[in-house]
């Protein structure tokens, strides 16, 4: 049967919203073969807990198949464990003051289903985790940023755009904020500019949405609180995940804070919380207390790597590019000096085989392209040195 020719389009079909959709771009990565990418934030799958994932599996499977692998809730055991570790950190958890999620990030997703309209105001930092920043964006929101600096955000411009905004009539729904190890510049905020970003959060009524996907991974300096446990009068919502302690592939994530918005996020979470089956598992690996001994392993690994990253560069880049050296995390970030585009540079390192991401890809207002993110986490430490020669040679012969 010959296919006739339609004066409708499926693509007339899509909301306004899908239509104004940018595919992404990442340079000329797709079409060349890239031998070591710096890209991403992937975990090292040497160092995921194989066995102790196989043990738990071969557990729940043998004790608790008729729940774990029928529909229902996830493990109540998943909820304790995870509590506990918020308490651990000082924070006020409790069974109704909790979300779980596939991953921290679908939980971020929600949260312009609870507070946004289109046009409402929603403060990011510049840079920042656009994977998330994004969903604020297609839900309507005017996104706002305030620059980040080796302190993290910038919290007297934050004061002075809260009190314009005031000044407009404008009360911002969130400011989305990565106070620990940051993606992408890896900085941590220090105490005094955590209790003025809680202060100014009470002060003008605006919920502070604490993003801690990394501050487990400490390798250097001392712990600082999270913004959760400053905050006295519910201002909070603080969101973590098991991505990057266990496994991203477990996806499993969660938010702590005033049950009025945990309620509201679970409402619009319709699929329900999480699988049976892997909250069993992950409960049962997490009650042998063996995921603290695992997370010193990963922190003496992803230090080795971040040392030998910033040694590389220390040799092989020009000294104009400035490296910043994180206390933890997964991401090294560099500024460039003024003759050299990020956007430029990627296209030509991916001529040799290297990706990174642009500082471009880190910024919802159009900025970021005088900076790059190395991600360190993924790579082998003998592709890391291999890598950044290969940068370091691109980037000299630009001269
Ligand atoms: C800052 C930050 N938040 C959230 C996420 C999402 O993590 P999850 O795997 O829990 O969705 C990531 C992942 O890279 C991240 O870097």
């Amino acid at each position: 049967m010959a296919l006739t020719t339609s004066t409708y389009q499926i693509t007339d079909l899509f909301a306004e919203r899908a239509r104004n959709l940018a595919p992404p771009t990442y340079g000329t990565e797709l079409t060349k073969i890239i031998t070591v990418s710096f890209a991403y934030g992937l975990a090292d799958p040497i160092l995921f807990p194989h066995a102790d994932l196989a043990a738990a599996s071969a557990a729940v499977l043998a004790e608790e198949a008729p729940i774990a692998l029928n529909y229902g809730p996830p493990s109540a055991q998943l909820y304790e464990q995870i509590i506990l570790r918020l308490q651990a950190k000082g924070i006020a958890a409790d069974r109704d003051r909790l979300i779980i999620g596939y991953g921290s990030g679908q939980i971020l997703g929600l949260l312009p289903d609870v507070f946004v309209e289109p046009g409402d105001v929603v403060i990011v930092e510049g840079p920042t985790f656009l994977g998330v920043v994004s969903r604020f964006v297609h839900a309507g929101a005017r996104v706002i940023t305030i620059p980040v600096d080796e302190l993290g955000m910038d919290v007297d411009a934050l004061e002075e755009t809260l009190s314009d905004l005031k000044k407009q009539g404008i009360r911002p729904r969130f400011i989305y904020t990565i106070p620990t190890f940051h993606n992408p510049t890896g900085a941590t905020m220090p105490l005094f500019r955590r209790q003025k970003l809680v202060a100014l959060a009470a002060e003008y009524g605006v919920l502070v949405v604490e993003d801690d996907a990394y501050s487990d991974l400490r390798f250097q300096g001392e712990a600082v609180p999270p913004l959760a446990t400053l905050d006295k009068e519910g201002w909070v919502l603080y969101v973590s995940t098991f991505s990057k302690i266990i496994a991203p592939g477990i996806r499993l994530g969660w938010a702590c804070g005033d049950p009025a918005i945990i309620e509201r996020l679970a409402m619009f979470k319709s699929e329900g919380p999480v699988g049976p089956f892997v909250s069993h598992v992950v409960a049962r690996y997490c009650a042998t207390g063996k995921l603290d001994y695992h997370i010193q392993e990963l922190i003496a690994c992803y230090k080795h790597k971040c040392n030998l990253l910033l040694e590389a560069i220390a040799h092989e880049f020009p000294s104009d590019v400035v490296a910043l050296r994180p206390g933890g995390g997964f991401f090294v970030w560099c500024k460039l000096p003024p003759d050299i585009s990020a956007k430029a540079l990627l296209t030509a390192a991916n001529e040799h085989g290297i990706s990174f991401l642009s500082g471009t890809r880190c910024y919802a207002n159009g900025q970021g392209d005088d900076a790059i993110r190395l991600a360190f986490s993924f790579q082998p430490t003998e592709k890391i040195v291999e890598g950044i020669a290969v940068l370091g040679a691109v980037l000299r012969e630009w001269r």
